[in-house]
């Protein structure tokens, strides 16, 4: 059975494009139920208007604190009929209700635990993996708790760095990495909750 998800973004909304372009080639058996942003006017917004899709901007001027913006988040993803979350480039703290534990993905430029916790985002991420030397890298789809880029670890995509790498050309090639983990991951979760 196609199971509802609800995708939150802050900013490009890339793998929102991606997962509603696969749910509509029926690629991957979900069906994008409400998208959230909480950032007015992102191109994220466009690609759910150009999809049809349900969206909420939410508490773009910062006014909730954490706890109240993540009850209305939920609120409003229990309204649309949800099971599943997915934060995609979603870059604000949120409280998961109990009941949602384990059904919250996210997905993190790097092979955590290496290059993840709080200010550890976007080419941030690429220039600290540059700046050590590292020869790998990748992302990692995980189970989103109450400690940034911590929860259980569902999915790894790795991906070589080139020694004359740069930040850009290093975070294109692990997004494109990326594309295929998230979709892949989320079938490995839905496939676990059948067992
Ligand atoms: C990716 O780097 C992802 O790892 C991080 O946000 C970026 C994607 O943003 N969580 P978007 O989908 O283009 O908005």
């Amino acid at each position: 059975m196609t199971t509802r998800v609800a995708v939150l973004v802050s900013g490009t909304g890339r793998h929102l494009e991606n997962f509603a372009g696969l749910a509509r080639s029926g690629e991957l058996d979900i069906e994008v139920g409400l998208v959230i942003s909480n950032k007015a006017g992102v191109l994220a917004l466009e690609h759910a208007a150009r999809f049809g899709l349900e969206a909420l901007v939410l508490d773009p001027s910062r006014e909730l604190d954490d706890a109240t913006f993540g009850q209305e988040a939920f609120s409003a993803i229990e309204a649309a009929g949800c099971e599943l979350v997915l934060l995609a480039g979603f870059l604000r703290k949120l409280d998961i209700p109990r009941s949602w534990a384990g059904r919250v993905l996210n997905i993190h430029p790097s092979l955590l635990p290496a290059f993840g916790g709080k200010g550890f985002y976007g080419s941030r991420v690429h220039r600290a993996v540059i700046e050590r030397g590292c020869w790998i890298t990748g992302c990692t789809v995980h189970y989103v708790d109450d400690e940034y880029d911590h929860g259980p670890i569902l999915l790894q995509r790795a991906c070589e760095v080139a020694r004359d790498d740069t930040v850009e050309s290093l975070a294109t090639r692990v997004f494109a990495g990326e594309l295929l983990a998230y979709p892949e991951a989320i079938r490995l979760h839905l496939s676990r909750g059948s067992d």
